[in-house]
């Protein structure tokens, strides 16, 4: 494998992650931004970066021989970084969600095929081993058919708030709901085809997001169904009541013949499945991961051309987003939302 250059764009979270998938790697990260001067010292330090800026632009253009760019900024920085990027040339991984609007997208798109670089969208989560194990279960008939997929996502009020701005990540049925919608698809190996939705604003009047022009909808059910005849469907809430204890249900598999209860989510990657055929009971456990680094290995080898497709691609990503303004839709007219095209 060849040595890569590359910028980390976003020292939270995420950048965080980031910083420790390139590592273990061996993928050097040449630069981090960060609007956040704290922040971005603390990653740099850890990760022995000794370029750090402000902004994106300008460590794109101080650092020539990077050649790939990794974002790990909120969703309303997504299209910007992505266009600056592309037009220097460089590679870009991206995290999810892909983009805000379909025309943001498209734009995306534009941008990356112009400029002949290559795309990928960061939904490590469904590179955890526990997803192919219930798709290959699946498809070898032990579930039975049709399948209920259920999931669950309850918070208080989150403490990055750009996750309750409709102008910025959207509240969870765009933020979290589709690593659901791209878990269900690849164990039912279907396409969506219609969806219904109900919901509302449960923190409409909590002060910490009383600033948003728009606030998102932070509580929802929303119920996909499949060409295969299955549903998958997800409850969510961000808008409890601080330090509420209550927990999210683990998700669940629902066949005929077996019902699949999962384990601990730990480090983006379940640690296994409980499976109730009839009276039994077992627990198949699934070998420990890093999805980041899984992710990020996958695309160097696409940037190599070592693979012909990245693990989510820009496509994935607008097919995704698809279904939460779907979803929203549903919710704001009440009515069902076929996703026809
Ligand atoms: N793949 C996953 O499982 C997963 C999990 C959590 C979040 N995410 C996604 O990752 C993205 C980032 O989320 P996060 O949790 O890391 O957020 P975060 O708030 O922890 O980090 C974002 C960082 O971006 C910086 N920033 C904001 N605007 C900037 C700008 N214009 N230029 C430079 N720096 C800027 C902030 O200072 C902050 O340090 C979001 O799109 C989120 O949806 C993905």
């Amino acid at each position: 494998m060849a040595e890569h250059g590359i910028i980390l764009v976003g020292a939270g979270d995420m950048g965080g992650h980031h910083a420790r998938a390139w590592t273990e790697i061996g993928q050097p990260i040449v630069a981090l931004v960060d609007i956040d001067r704290d922040r971005r010292s603390r990653l740099a330090e850890t990760y022995h970066i000794t370029n750090v800026f402000d902004h994106d632009d300008e460590a794109i253009s101080a650092m020539s021989q990077a050649d790939i760019v990794d974002i790990c900024l909120p969703l309303a920085f997504h299209l910007p970084v992505t266009e600056h990027a592309a037009e220097a040339k460089k590679h870009i991984l991206c995290e999810k969600p892909l983009s805000r609007t379909v025309a943001e997208a498209d734009a995306m798109e534009r941008a990356v095929t112009a400029a002949g670089v290559k795309f990928a969208v960061g939904f490590q989560r469904n590179l955890s081993p526990g997803v192919e194990y219930l798709r290959d279960e699946v498809r070898s008939g032990r579930f039975g058919r049709p399948l209920l997929f259920t999931a669950d996502g309850l918070g208080e009020v989150r403490p990055k708030r750009f996750m309750h701005d409709r102008a910025g990540n959207n509240g969870p049925v765009v933020d979290l709901m589709q690593h659901y919608f791209l878990l269900w698809e690849s164990v039912f190996e279907s396409v969506p085809v219609s969806v219904e939705a109900s919901g509302f604003i449960a923190a409409h009047d909590r002060p910490e997001i009383a600033h948003f022009k728009e606030k998102a909808i932070d509580t929802a059910v929303v119920t996909v169904r499949y060409a295969s005849g299955d549903v998958g469907t997800m409850t969510v809430c961000w808008g409890l009541a601080a330090q509420s204890r209550v927990r999210s249900q683990p998700e669940r598999l629902i066949g005929p013949k077996r019902v699949a209860v999962a384990g601990e989510f730990r480090d983006f990657s379940w640690e296994g499945w409980t499976l109730y055929d009839g009276p039994e009971e077992t627990y198949h456990a699934l070998p420990p991961v890093h999805p980041h680094a899984m992710q990020a290995q996958a695309f160097i080898d696409y940037v190599e051309g070592k693979r012909e497709n990245p693990p989510s691609s820009l496509a994935d990503g607008r097919r995704l987003l698809k279904i939460s303004l779907a979803a929203l839709t549903a919710i704001e007219t009440g009515q069902v939302v076929s996703l026809g095209d």
